[in-house]
């Protein structure tokens, strides 16, 4: 049976207008009509009236977060191991854990966990990649529907410089397998889709890139990969692929770097004037992964210089980089990995604001999958209802106030309840 999604929910309402403007209203009404955000008012209009009203009292509303790029099988070994640099990290800890999704029953296990703990958080919106194994991405797949979440999902390709359990037959074998997965899962969600997930250019040949581009552009498919998040990682693409003019050269060439289908680049850490201008002509959206970045030794992000530049930026939490599945701590942590950079690099880039760190969590990400992020008028209703009551303060605070605290002190918050595209998951 089809949900009703007309209603009305009523609280402390914050959302992004732009980077550096929060919206605030208190006890609004936020309007939902077959799914999609009528405006935020301070009484309800008229044409409403007849609408039910759900009312949080003294909660907290905002649009729901995204999460631009998270590993799911890393999910069970997030905190652990954390020591290591990205090459070594990945094949000492990652590919041995990403190799027992061989195994459909640890998969549905590992899969089940992780969907329903990101169910529960404040995030409304994924991207995740899952393992080489085209079962078990199904699996993530069933598991990633029930929560209603939306999400884009993966099915890892890789053929070189892997761990044997993790390598690819060949380019032909492991383009066979992404096909056969795509016609399994056409159709067969409501919440799912697929997306290409080339893991990134030291673990695929130039043939496997250049037949994913073509299922790409065939299928009209978006993209997701990892780009300049390392120095020996750069290194040995350089090395790889001495043609390319620079790390993103590789994707761009084989038709995997946006344009016509979106891609999401995670990372982008020591990306070059010329990358950066060629993720700006082809529409590429950047997630950044603050805490990734830091547990892995990888460096610090130019974040300001991209938003600068007029690119499209969200954040990810590249769990198991990154530890925190939360896109409030996303938050933070870019805004402390700004004033980094900007004390111990670059005087030049000024750090990220409050309301810049909420907009790349909410509307930055969420425009990967359209008009998403915000309760203005004509976005789709993704909203979470956060009570901070557990804070407690002498001092009286504004809404605005209220939302910043939010960000630092998430963990301590409840989400008391998620609405996706108009639809109440709890
Ligand atoms: N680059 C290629 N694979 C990975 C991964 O699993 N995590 C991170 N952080 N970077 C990668
Ligand atoms: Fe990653």
């Amino acid at each position: 049976m089809k949900q009703e999604k007309n209603f009305i929910v009523k609280g402390n309402i914050c959302y992004s207008e732009g980077p550096e403007k929060i919206r605030t209203t208190e006890q609004g009404f936020a309007v939902c009509l077959d799914g999609v955000s009528q405006g935020v008012f301070p009484r309800i209009p008229e044409e409403f009236q007849n609408l039910p009203v759900l009312d949080f009292g003294q909660n907290l509303i905002i649009p729901g977060l995204t999460d631009l790029h998270i590993h799911a099988p890393q999910y069970g070994f997030r905190s652990l191991g954390m020591d290591l640099e990205l090459l070594e990290w990945l094949n000492t800890r990652t590919f041995p854990e990403e190799e027992k999704y061989a195994d459909e029953e640890y998969a549905r296990e590992g899969y089940s966990i992780f969907a329903e703990d990101l169910k529960m958080g404040a995030t409304t919106r994924v991207c995740a990649f899952g393992t080489i194994h085209r079962r078990s991405t199904e699996i993530l797949m069933d598991c990633l529907e029930e929560t209603g979440l939306i999400s884009r999902v993966g099915k890892v390709n890789m053929d070189r410089n892997s761990s044997p359990g993790l390598t690819e037959e060949s380019p032909r074998k492991s383009l066979e397998e992404t096909l056969l997965w795509l016609e399994e899962t056409e159709g067969r969600y409501e919440n799912v889709s697929p997306i290409l997930t080339p893991r990134f250019v030291p673990s695929c040949s130039d043939e496997l890139l250049k037949g994913l581009g073509e299922i790409g552009m065939e299928k009209g498919l978006p993209v997701q990969s990892h780009l300049s998040e390392n120095q020996g990682e750069i290194r040995m693409v350089k090395e790889l692929c001495p043609w390319s003019a620079f790390y993103g050269d590789v994707y761009d060439r084989f038709g995997l770097f946006g344009g016509e289908n979106p891609a999401i680049m995670a990372h982008c850490v020591w990306s070059s004037e010329e990358e950066m201008e060629r993720m700006k002509e082809r529409g590429v959206f950047v997630a950044h992964c603050a805490q990734s970045n830091a547990n892995l030794a990888s460096g610090i992000a130019p974040v300001r210089r991209y938003m600068d530049l007029g690119l499209k930026v969200g954040l990810g939490s590249d769990v198991a980089g990154g530890v925190h599945t939360s896109i409030f701590r996303g938050m933070a942590d870019a805004i402390m990995a700004s004033k980094l950079r900007w004390r111990l690099v670059d005087d030049s880039l000024k750090p990220l604001t409050v309301e810049e760190a909420f907009y790349l969590g909410t509307r930055g990400g969420g425009a990967f999958f359209g008009k998403v992020g915000s309760l203005e008028k004509g976005f789709e209703f993704d909203a979470v209802v956060m009570d901070d009551s557990i804070l407690r303060s002498p001092r009286t605070l504004t809404l605005a106030e209220r939302l910043e605290r939010m960000i630092y002190l998430s963990e301590s918050c409840r989400v008391e309840a998620k609405f996706v595209a108009g639809r109440r998951i709890f």
